[in-house]
Protein backbone atom coordinates (compact mmCIF):
# COMPACT_ATOMS: atom_id res chain seq x y z
CA UNK A 1 0.00 0.00 0.00
CA UNK A 2 2.23 2.79 -1.58
CA UNK A 3 0.86 6.35 -0.93
CA UNK A 4 0.48 8.58 -4.41
CA UNK A 5 1.63 11.39 -5.51
CA UNK A 6 -1.76 13.07 -5.85
CA UNK A 7 -2.54 12.40 -1.66
CA UNK A 8 -1.26 14.43 0.83
CA UNK A 9 1.51 12.69 2.55
CA UNK A 10 1.88 15.12 5.39
CA UNK A 11 0.14 14.34 8.75
CA UNK A 12 -0.15 17.44 10.98
CA UNK A 13 -0.11 16.79 14.99
CA UNK A 14 -2.61 18.81 16.46
CA UNK A 15 -1.29 18.55 20.06
CA UNK A 16 -3.56 21.18 21.60
CA UNK A 17 -5.43 20.91 24.64
CA UNK A 18 -8.66 22.00 23.25
CA UNK A 19 -11.32 21.83 20.45
CA UNK A 20 -11.34 25.60 19.72
CA UNK A 21 -7.48 25.52 18.97
CA UNK A 22 -7.68 22.66 17.08
CA UNK A 23 -10.72 23.72 14.88
CA UNK A 24 -8.83 27.11 14.46
CA UNK A 25 -5.41 25.19 12.97
CA UNK A 26 -7.97 22.97 10.97
CA UNK A 27 -9.17 26.29 9.21
CA UNK A 28 -6.11 27.54 8.38
CA UNK A 29 -4.78 24.34 6.35
CA UNK A 30 -6.54 22.25 3.91
CA UNK A 31 -7.46 18.58 3.61
CA UNK A 32 -6.12 18.60 -0.16
CA UNK A 33 -2.24 19.56 1.71
CA UNK A 34 -2.49 17.20 4.89
CA UNK A 35 -4.30 15.24 6.80
CA UNK A 36 -4.50 15.59 10.64
CA UNK A 37 -3.49 13.47 13.71
CA UNK A 38 -5.74 13.89 17.08
CA UNK A 39 -3.80 12.29 20.10
CA UNK A 40 -4.64 11.36 23.80
CA UNK A 41 -4.82 14.96 25.27
CA UNK A 42 -6.85 16.39 22.78
CA UNK A 43 -8.97 13.46 22.29
CA UNK A 44 -10.08 13.20 26.49
CA UNK A 45 -10.62 16.87 26.27
CA UNK A 46 -12.54 17.14 23.10
CA UNK A 47 -13.86 13.44 22.50
CA UNK A 48 -15.63 11.78 19.41
CA UNK A 49 -17.36 15.19 18.72
CA UNK A 50 -14.74 17.16 17.20
CA UNK A 51 -13.20 14.11 15.15
CA UNK A 52 -16.59 14.21 13.46
CA UNK A 53 -16.11 17.56 12.71
CA UNK A 54 -12.60 17.61 11.46
CA UNK A 55 -14.00 13.82 9.35
CA UNK A 56 -17.15 16.57 7.86
CA UNK A 57 -14.47 18.94 6.89
CA UNK A 58 -12.91 16.64 4.53
CA UNK A 59 -9.86 15.70 6.76
CA UNK A 60 -8.67 12.27 6.90
CA UNK A 61 -7.78 11.68 10.42
CA UNK A 62 -5.28 9.57 12.37
CA UNK A 63 -6.58 8.57 15.70
CA UNK A 64 -3.10 8.22 17.57
CA UNK A 65 -4.62 6.43 20.54
CA UNK A 66 -1.85 3.84 20.84
CA UNK A 67 -4.67 1.10 22.07
CA UNK A 68 -2.76 -1.84 24.54
CA UNK A 69 -5.25 -4.24 26.46
CA UNK A 70 -7.49 -7.25 25.95
CA UNK A 71 -7.75 -8.48 22.75
CA UNK A 72 -11.42 -8.19 23.64
CA UNK A 73 -11.25 -4.60 24.84
CA UNK A 74 -8.99 -3.50 21.74
CA UNK A 75 -11.14 -4.96 19.25
CA UNK A 76 -13.92 -3.03 20.70
CA UNK A 77 -12.22 0.24 20.71
CA UNK A 78 -11.27 -0.06 16.87
CA UNK A 79 -14.49 -0.85 16.35
CA UNK A 80 -15.54 2.06 17.73
CA UNK A 81 -12.83 4.34 16.03
CA UNK A 82 -13.81 2.82 12.66
CA UNK A 83 -17.23 4.16 13.05
CA UNK A 84 -15.94 7.45 13.76
CA UNK A 85 -14.81 7.50 10.57
CA UNK A 86 -10.97 8.10 10.63
CA UNK A 87 -8.54 7.70 8.25
CA UNK A 88 -5.81 5.50 10.64
CA UNK A 89 -5.64 4.10 13.90
CA UNK A 90 -2.90 2.12 15.77
CA UNK A 91 -2.50 -0.16 18.87
CA UNK A 92 0.59 -1.27 20.61
CA UNK A 93 2.26 -3.95 19.08
CA UNK A 94 3.36 -4.96 22.19
CA UNK A 95 -0.29 -6.18 22.52
CA UNK A 96 0.91 -9.48 20.90
CA UNK A 97 -0.25 -11.74 18.19
CA UNK A 98 -3.67 -12.50 19.95
CA UNK A 99 -4.59 -8.84 20.37
CA UNK A 100 -2.98 -7.57 17.18
CA UNK A 101 -5.69 -10.49 15.02
CA UNK A 102 -8.38 -9.20 17.12
CA UNK A 103 -7.67 -5.61 16.37
CA UNK A 104 -7.20 -6.84 12.70
CA UNK A 105 -10.59 -9.03 12.90
CA UNK A 106 -12.54 -6.06 14.21
CA UNK A 107 -11.35 -3.53 11.54
CA UNK A 108 -12.00 -6.14 8.92
CA UNK A 109 -15.70 -6.66 9.50
CA UNK A 110 -16.54 -3.14 10.03
CA UNK A 111 -17.97 -1.17 7.57
CA UNK A 112 -15.73 1.72 7.43
CA UNK A 113 -12.01 0.17 7.52
CA UNK A 114 -9.30 3.20 8.62
CA UNK A 115 -5.45 1.80 8.38
CA UNK A 116 -4.23 0.02 11.20
CA UNK A 117 -0.83 0.78 12.43
CA UNK A 118 0.98 -0.47 15.39
CA UNK A 119 3.30 1.45 17.59
CA UNK A 120 6.73 -0.55 18.42
CA UNK A 121 9.26 0.92 20.91
CA UNK A 122 8.59 4.39 22.15
CA UNK A 123 11.51 6.59 20.94
CA UNK A 124 11.38 7.55 24.49
CA UNK A 125 12.53 4.30 25.50
CA UNK A 126 16.40 3.99 25.95
CA UNK A 127 17.93 0.09 26.20
CA UNK A 128 17.74 0.83 29.94
CA UNK A 129 14.18 1.53 29.97
CA UNK A 130 13.84 -1.81 27.79
CA UNK A 131 15.85 -3.41 30.02
CA UNK A 132 13.81 -2.53 33.10
CA UNK A 133 10.50 -4.27 31.53
CA UNK A 134 12.38 -7.44 30.56
CA UNK A 135 12.46 -6.57 26.96
CA UNK A 136 15.69 -8.62 25.82
CA UNK A 137 18.01 -6.54 23.20
CA UNK A 138 18.65 -3.85 22.14
CA UNK A 139 16.17 -1.01 21.02
CA UNK A 140 16.59 -2.03 17.11
CA UNK A 141 16.06 -5.36 17.57
CA UNK A 142 13.13 -4.92 19.53
CA UNK A 143 11.58 -2.73 16.87
CA UNK A 144 12.11 -5.19 14.05
CA UNK A 145 10.74 -7.94 16.55
CA UNK A 146 7.67 -5.82 16.94
CA UNK A 147 7.71 -4.66 13.62
CA UNK A 148 7.61 -8.47 12.31
CA UNK A 149 4.54 -9.28 14.67
CA UNK A 150 2.52 -6.38 13.69
CA UNK A 151 2.91 -7.51 9.77
CA UNK A 152 2.54 -11.03 10.28
CA UNK A 153 -1.09 -9.87 11.88
CA UNK A 154 -2.13 -7.83 8.93
CA UNK A 155 -1.53 -4.75 10.43
CA UNK A 156 -1.22 -2.09 7.31
CA UNK A 157 2.19 -0.50 8.66
CA UNK A 158 4.10 0.75 11.69
CA UNK A 159 5.00 4.18 13.62
CA UNK A 160 8.53 4.52 13.44
CA UNK A 161 11.58 6.99 13.81
CA UNK A 162 12.60 8.22 10.34
CA UNK A 163 16.05 7.01 11.12
CA UNK A 164 14.89 3.14 11.27
CA UNK A 165 13.25 3.92 8.06
CA UNK A 166 15.91 2.84 5.60
CA UNK A 167 16.85 -0.67 7.28
CA UNK A 168 12.87 -1.11 8.31
CA UNK A 169 11.47 -0.97 4.73
CA UNK A 170 14.51 -3.22 3.45
CA UNK A 171 13.25 -5.94 6.01
CA UNK A 172 9.16 -5.66 5.88
CA UNK A 173 9.08 -5.00 1.73
CA UNK A 174 7.41 -2.01 -0.21
CA UNK A 175 4.43 -2.34 0.76
CA UNK A 176 4.43 -1.85 4.52
CA UNK A 177 3.39 1.55 5.79
CA UNK A 178 6.30 3.35 7.88
CA UNK A 179 4.80 6.53 9.57
CA UNK A 180 7.56 9.27 10.73
CA UNK A 181 7.74 11.51 13.34
CA UNK A 182 10.30 13.32 14.18
CA UNK A 183 10.50 15.73 11.17
CA UNK A 184 11.75 18.51 10.85
CA UNK A 185 11.74 21.34 7.79
CA UNK A 186 15.28 22.87 6.96
CA UNK A 187 16.12 25.69 9.67
CA UNK A 188 13.57 25.09 11.85
CA UNK A 189 13.81 24.32 15.39
CA UNK A 190 14.04 20.64 16.58
CA UNK A 191 12.78 21.50 20.29
CA UNK A 192 12.43 18.49 22.25
CA UNK A 193 12.94 15.65 19.11
CA UNK A 194 16.54 14.54 19.23
CA UNK A 195 16.79 12.33 16.23
CA UNK A 196 15.18 14.44 13.71
CA UNK A 197 15.30 14.04 9.60
CA UNK A 198 13.84 16.65 7.11
CA UNK A 199 10.87 16.25 5.00
CA UNK A 200 12.63 15.16 1.81
CA UNK A 201 15.20 13.23 3.44
CA UNK A 202 12.33 11.11 5.55
CA UNK A 203 10.49 10.51 2.22
CA UNK A 204 14.08 9.35 0.17
CA UNK A 205 14.67 7.05 3.02
CA UNK A 206 11.43 5.02 2.23
CA UNK A 207 8.34 6.70 5.00
CA UNK A 208 5.22 6.84 3.74
CA UNK A 209 3.53 9.55 5.72
CA UNK A 210 5.35 12.24 7.89
CA UNK A 211 3.75 13.33 11.17
CA UNK A 212 4.70 16.81 11.27
CA UNK A 213 3.37 19.11 14.81
CA UNK A 214 5.03 22.46 15.90
CA UNK A 215 6.95 23.00 12.23
CA UNK A 216 3.66 23.87 11.54
CA UNK A 217 1.05 24.28 14.09
CA UNK A 218 3.55 27.44 15.50
CA UNK A 219 4.19 28.63 12.56
CA UNK A 220 3.20 32.39 11.87
CA UNK A 221 1.26 30.86 9.00
CA UNK A 222 0.63 27.07 9.12
CA UNK A 223 -0.78 27.11 5.34
CA UNK A 224 2.75 28.83 4.09
CA UNK A 225 4.49 26.65 6.88
CA UNK A 226 3.05 23.59 4.89
CA UNK A 227 2.85 24.62 1.37
CA UNK A 228 6.85 24.69 1.81
CA UNK A 229 6.90 21.38 2.94
CA UNK A 230 4.58 20.17 -0.04
CA UNK A 231 7.32 22.40 -2.28
CA UNK A 232 10.30 20.51 -1.00
CA UNK A 233 8.66 17.52 -1.57
CA UNK A 234 7.44 17.80 -5.08
O1 LIG B 1 5.78 18.85 17.16
P1 LIG B 1 6.38 17.59 16.63
O2 LIG B 1 6.62 17.61 15.13
O3 LIG B 1 7.60 17.14 17.38
O4 LIG B 1 5.21 16.50 16.87
C1 LIG B 1 5.39 15.12 16.60
C2 LIG B 1 4.17 14.36 16.93
O5 LIG B 1 4.46 12.98 16.77
C3 LIG B 1 3.65 14.52 18.35
O6 LIG B 1 2.23 14.37 18.31
C4 LIG B 1 4.30 13.35 19.07
O7 LIG B 1 3.56 12.95 20.18
C5 LIG B 1 4.27 12.29 17.99
N1 LIG B 1 5.24 11.20 18.16
C6 LIG B 1 6.60 11.44 18.24
N2 LIG B 1 7.46 10.38 18.39
C7 LIG B 1 6.99 9.13 18.45
C8 LIG B 1 5.63 8.88 18.35
C9 LIG B 1 4.77 9.96 18.20
O8 LIG B 1 7.05 12.58 18.17
N3 LIG B 1 7.83 8.14 18.54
Amino acid sequence: MNTTSSEPCVIVALDFPTADEALALASRVSPTLCRLKVGKELFTSAGPALIEALVSQGFDVFLDLKYHDIPTTVAKACKAAAQLGVWMINVHASGGPRMLDAARNAIDSSQHRPLLIGVTVLTSMAQEDLEAIGVIGTPEQAVTRLALLAKRSGLDGVVCSPLEVTRLRAELGKDFLLVTPGIRPAGTDAGDQKRIMTPAMAMAAGSSYLVIGRPITQAPDPIVALQAVAAELA
